[in-house]
């Protein structure tokens, strides 16, 4: 008998059914950081983010239960995102890193401001940045589905893209629009 091809594999539904996490991660996402400012400042990486509407405004972040921004977004009631731009991947990596400082000791050395409308934190060298106040939130398993109005919305005027695909950093180069 012949041997089947690993799509065929995967066209008669034979293929090994694999965790979330490693399917989606055929799934190639820009990568931001939430921040929320104030007294309880924070930062944060992630990747599910979307926009939801567009009139009104509003965009969603899923966040871990247990991650400090969890408690963090739901005390300030708003969170900042800053979208990376291709050369922030050490950013990205130091507000995914458990180990950093927590407080206002976690933005330290870095080129930030904080945003006209939430002071949430906003990292400079960014591609866009929005700040958001939180309209609604919804526990989904082991994560938090938050719903922000956007109140701010701001990009610069070019700058390519930090993506995450297939479990790494990727950059992307915009065309000038
Ligand atoms: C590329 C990337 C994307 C991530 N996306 C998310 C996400 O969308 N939601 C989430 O809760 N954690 C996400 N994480 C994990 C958090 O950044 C990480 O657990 C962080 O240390 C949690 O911070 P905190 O507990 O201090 O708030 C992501 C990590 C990386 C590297």
């Amino acid at each position: 008998m012949q041997s089947l091809s690993a799509q065929e594999t995967v066209d008669q539904g034979l293929a090994e059914p694999l965790p979330l996490r490693e399917v989606m991660a055929r799934f190639a996402t820009g990568v931001i950081v939430l921040s929320v400012g104030g007294e309880h400042i924070h930062g944060m990486t992630a990747n599910a983010f979307s926009s939801v509407s567009l009139n009104p405004p509003t965009v969603l972040c899923c966040v871990a239960h247990d991650a400090v921004m969890h408690k963090a977004i739901r005390s300030a009631g708003h969170f900042g995102v800053s979208v990376l731009g291709a050369d922030q991947e050490a950013l990205a990596r130091y507000f995914a890193d458990k180990k950093r400082p927590l407080g206002p000791k976690q933005f330290d050395g870095l080129d930030w401001h904080a945003g006209p409308v939430t002071r949430a934190p906003l990292l400079r060298g960014a591609t866009a940045w929005l700040e958001c106040e939180l309209a609604d939130a919804h526990d989904s398993g082991d994560h938090a589905i938050f719903i922000g109005d956007v109140v701010n919305a701001v990009r610069a005027d070019e700058g390519s893209g930090l993506v995450f695909f297939g479990g790494g950093f990727r950059s992307i180069a915009a065309e000038r629009s």
